[in-house]
């Protein structure tokens, strides 16, 4: 089987309800992202941080994945599809992708804040007790805190990314406006005779200025088109 690589944001889930962070109202709008995105805002006011990962937490529990996460979970039958997502949600893993690389953590794990990176301190919330608060203790006896990579924290899964990326005989891009290193530089990685494609209703540009297929849709409606043209290919 040929191997599909996905790389997605915020974008991918906009359909299930879930803000993007730099459209028009979109989260970075409404939260400054240096408070609740950076470790210093953290360690200048963990409270608003976590508090700010609770309320993202509920409302994903309010969520389901869309049209677009069904079909690319679909996708599994034709291809070999690895999806690397910049979302913290779970919504590829609920409509079925079976693998699925979080470059930027997972809103339901939260872990140490001495070793946020170290296994033995990350651990899965359940629906029922979502919420963490100041005094919840990791095993090493720090602070529980989001299993989120901050902006200017490392992207420890980027390496494994990079691999499945130099390995991909497909590439597709969603809903992702690619402000954000190192994820954006991934498309450099892909060998060059790839097919990429990619689907955003906005205008993405291309750093490299690679050639890409672009569907200009929204996910869902852009996944069915995609289908389509893999058809042909
Ligand atoms: P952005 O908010 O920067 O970009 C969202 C993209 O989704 C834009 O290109 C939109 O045009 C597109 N979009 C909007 N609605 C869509 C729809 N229905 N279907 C498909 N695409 C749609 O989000 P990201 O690029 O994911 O990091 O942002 C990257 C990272 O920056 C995030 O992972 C987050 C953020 O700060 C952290 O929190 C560490």
């Amino acid at each position: 089987m040929k191997k599909l690589v996905v790389l997605t944001g915020a974008g991918m889930s906009a359909e299930s309800g879930i803000s993007t962070f730099r459209d028009a109202g979109g989260l970075w709008d409404k939260y400054p992202v240096e408070q609740v995105a950076t470790p210093e805002g953290y360690h200048a006011n963990p409270k608003l941080v976590i508090d700010f990962y609770n309320e993202r937490r509920k409302q994903l529990l309010t969520v389901s994945p869309n049209r677009g996460h069904e079909l690319l979970a679909e996708l599994e039958k034709d291809f070999e599809v690895t999806v690397i997502t910049q979302n913290v949600d779970n919504l590829h893993e609920r409509a079925g992708s079976s693998q699925v690389i979080h470059l930027h953590g997972e809103l339901m794990k939260v872990t140490s804040t001495w070793a946020p990176n170290d296994p033995r301190y990350i651990k899965e919330l359940s629906p029922e007790e979502y919420e963490i608060k100041i005094g919840d203790k990791a095993d090493d006896g720090s602070q529980l805190r989001p299993f989120i990579v901050w902006f200017g924290e490392s992207v420890p899964m980027i390496e494994t990314a990079i691999d499945y990326c130099e390995q991909a005989d497909i590439f597709l891009i969603i809903g992702t406006s690619l402000n954000v290193y190192p994820a954006a530089g991934l498309l450099n990685y892909v060998p060059a005779h790839v097919p990429v494609y990619l689907i955003d209703p906005k205008q993405v540009p291309i750093a490299s200025g690679r050639p890409v297929h672009v569907i200009q849709k929204g996910a869902s409606a852009g996944m069915e088109e995609l289908i389509e043209s893999l058809r042909n290919l």
